[in-house]
């Protein structure tokens, strides 16, 4: 049977906030309108805004709110005006444009979603490796006894400056180790990674539980600055190859391999003639 791949980032987050164990991880995400835009921005003053069925970080903006969000209308004090100093930058790739109101910010928003399925996310403030943002790609899959496994944890810089981590925009792979020194006690890192690799499996067996072909996930994962992990995507077709090239403890890869030979992603090694 062919492996089950799942595109849109909505199907998933619906999926997954129906379990118990796998919810508190999953960010506030709604559907982008210019109503949900005001009223995310009212709450956090971080969003990200992505396309439902995007991938290398294509399509991706946030923006952040700088100063208080307006009181609602009725609670503003009568000497203050609606919109003093609340202020609304808006990042796209390297670009960043300031805009004074919700209407304007919606404005330049929409020239970029032209009305498409775009979803609206609370956004990360993710800890930092030399002053880039960084996040985990989790690898999990379907073994050939049928459970499932974290087989691999990544860590992915993004590039100086910008606001995604993918590899198609700019970011760079390193240890998970050592994004994690400098921000969590080497006491806490052993019990934070352990986390991760159970996140991992509890994500697979609730979209599994939907979606019952798909064979391997990726999820991105974004720490906070107080250390909580945030499921800001899950992949249904992840990248195996940043994986092979680089652990230098190569039966990491190896295992990755074998069970992608097994479930049908990968073709089988050939059998070398007269070997057993
Ligand atoms: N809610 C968020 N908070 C912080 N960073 C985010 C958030 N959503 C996305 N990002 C950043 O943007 C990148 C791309 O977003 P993602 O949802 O993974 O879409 P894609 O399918 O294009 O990879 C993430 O790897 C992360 O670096
Ligand atoms: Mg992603």
């Amino acid at each position: 049977m062919a492996i089950q791949r799942v595109a849109s980032k909505w199907a998933k987050t619906q999926v997954l906030l129906q379990n118990q164990q796998v919810s508190p991880y999953i960010p506030l995400t709604q559907k982008y309108t210019r109503a949900t835009l005001g009223n995310m921005l009212e709450n956090t003053p971080l969003v990200y805004i992505k396309p439902d069925r995007g991938t290398y970080g294509n399509g991706v903006m946030n923006v952040q709110r700088h100063g208080e969000p307006d009181a609602p209308a009725g609670e503003q004090p009568a000497e203050c005006s609606p919109h003093t100093g609340v202020e609304y930058t808006l990042r796209y790739g390297i670009r960043s444009e300031t805009y004074a109101n919700l209407d304007a910010l919606h404005q330049a928003i929409h020239r970029h979603t032209r009305g498409k399925f775009y979803i609206i996310q609370q956004g990360i403030v993710t800890l930092k490796y030399e002053e880039r943002q960084f996040d985990l790609r989790i690898l999990t899959q379907r073994t050939p006894y049928r459970n499932w496994e974290t087989t691999g944890i990544i860590g992915r810089v993004a590039a100086k400056d910008m606001i995604i981590t993918n590899y198609h925009g700019g970011g760079s792979v390193r240890l998970l180790n050592e994004l994690l020194e400098g921000n969590v006690s080497p006491e806490e890192a052993p019990h934070l990674e352990r986390k991760l690799y159970e996140l991992g499996v509890a994500t697979a067996q609730q979209l599994q539980t939907k979606f019952p072909g798909i064979k391997e996930i990726g999820l991105d994962v974004a720490i906070d600055e107080q250390l909580n992990p945030w499921i800001l995507e899950v992949n249904t077709l992840p990248a195996i190859f940043p994986f092979k090239k680089f652990f230098k403890d190569k039966s990491i890869y190896r295992r990755i391999e074998r069970y992608a030979i097994n479930y049908g992603r990968l073709p089988g090694r050939s059998k070398r003639r007269g070997s057993y």
